[in-house]
């Protein structure tokens, strides 16, 4: 199991139809409809104001003025999936807190359906970021922090309050690859689920395929250059006692085209107990979520692969 790029690139042109391990029926691929979200500017005096009312509004939005050398970033991850195979697989595993991780769909051994991408894993912690490989990424840790200071305000908490119950900063990055697809109606390139972490930060290509639901319908969500898309995890659903929102999304793939994205998932330490933070937390307005740690869930959800929504109620 190499991944699906080996194979897509092994068939040299002549792959024409989606092989059953990877057949997940999807009408929806037709999909035309765009999702209005608002873009939130770093460098805008309305900032705070525009970032809460986006998290509460919206939970997914894009974000400008980031300081987030993009192209670098989607350059190092491309040389990485064009690299030859066997220097990739010296990184593949199931493993999901190894600290760099190359593999395919979720977790290939346990699916009976794959996912239509591979991708690469990274654990990072705020202190070893100078040494890192990928360029850009202290850039995101100085935002990030800030953008964790104005959400606890919009919780009306302290600004620290988010970022003290995170206990320490942990981020994983992840760069996917969608190879063109035959039928993309036949395949999706990830199904539809809710971000484990805390707060995602997403850089997309040009070529577009992420999808987001509201209310019943799924809308794309247009790929606007240099700009980051934004969503909130699960662990910030939990903490904010389910004021700000994780959001489902999914990714559908593309026949005339491969895709590249790269995400930046913030979350707490994978030690920390996470659970409704008590200030939010009253009798008219009781816990909706039970307590575990982000290890504990982040494993549940790799090892149960859940299909959508996988915020555990209290
Ligand atoms: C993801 O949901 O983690 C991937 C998003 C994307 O490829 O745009
Ligand atoms: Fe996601």
């Amino acid at each position: 199991m190499a991944g699906i790029k080996a194979f897509v690139d092994s068939c040299n042109g002549t792959l024409d139809s989606v092989p059953d391990r990877y057949m997940m029926p999807n009408e929806a691929a037709d999909v035309s409809r765009y999702a209005v979200l608002p873009i939130v500017d770093v460098a805008s005096e309305s900032f705070e104001r525009d970032l809460v009312d986006a998290c509460t509004k919206y939970g997914m939005f894009y974000v400008k003025n980031h300081g987030i050398h993009t192209e670098d970033v989607m350059r190092c991850a491309l040389e990485f999936f064009n690299s030859p195979s066997e220097d990739k697989m010296r990184y593949y595993t199931e493993e999901i807190f190894t600290p760099v991780r190359y593999c395919t769909s979720m977790m290939p051994s346990k699916e009976e359906k794959l996912e239509w991408h591979d991708h690469l894993q990274m654990w990072l912690k705020e202190e070893s970021l100078g040494a890192h490989p990928w360029p850009a990424f202290p850039a995101s840790y100085k935002s990030v922090s800030r953008m964790l200071l104005v959400m606890s305000e919009g919780l009306g908490l302290r600004s620290n309050r988010l970022l003290e119950a995170f206990a320490e900063m942990v981020l994983l990055t992840r760069a996917n690859f969608y190879p063109a697809c035959p039928n993309p109606r036949q395949a999706l390139g990830m199904e539809g689920h809710t971000d484990s972490g805390g707060l995602t930060f997403v850089l997309q290509d040009g070529v577009g395929g992420l999808q987001l639901k509201q209310g019943e319908d799924w809308y794309n969500v247009r790929p606007l250059e240099g700009m980051l898309v934004v969503n909130m995890g699960d662990q910030l659903e939990v903490l904010s006692n389910g004021r700000y929102k994780s959001i489902l999304h999914r990714v559908m793939v593309n026949s005339k085209s491969s895709r590249l994205s790269v995400g930046a998932f913030l979350g707490p330490s994978l030690d920390a107990e996470i659970s409704p933070i008590p200030e939010l937390v009253s009798q008219e307005s009781p816990a909706k979520y039970r307590s575990r740690t982000y290890r504990d869930y982040m494993h549940e959800v790799y090892t149960e692969h859940f299909s959508g929504k996988n915020v555990y109620v209290a």
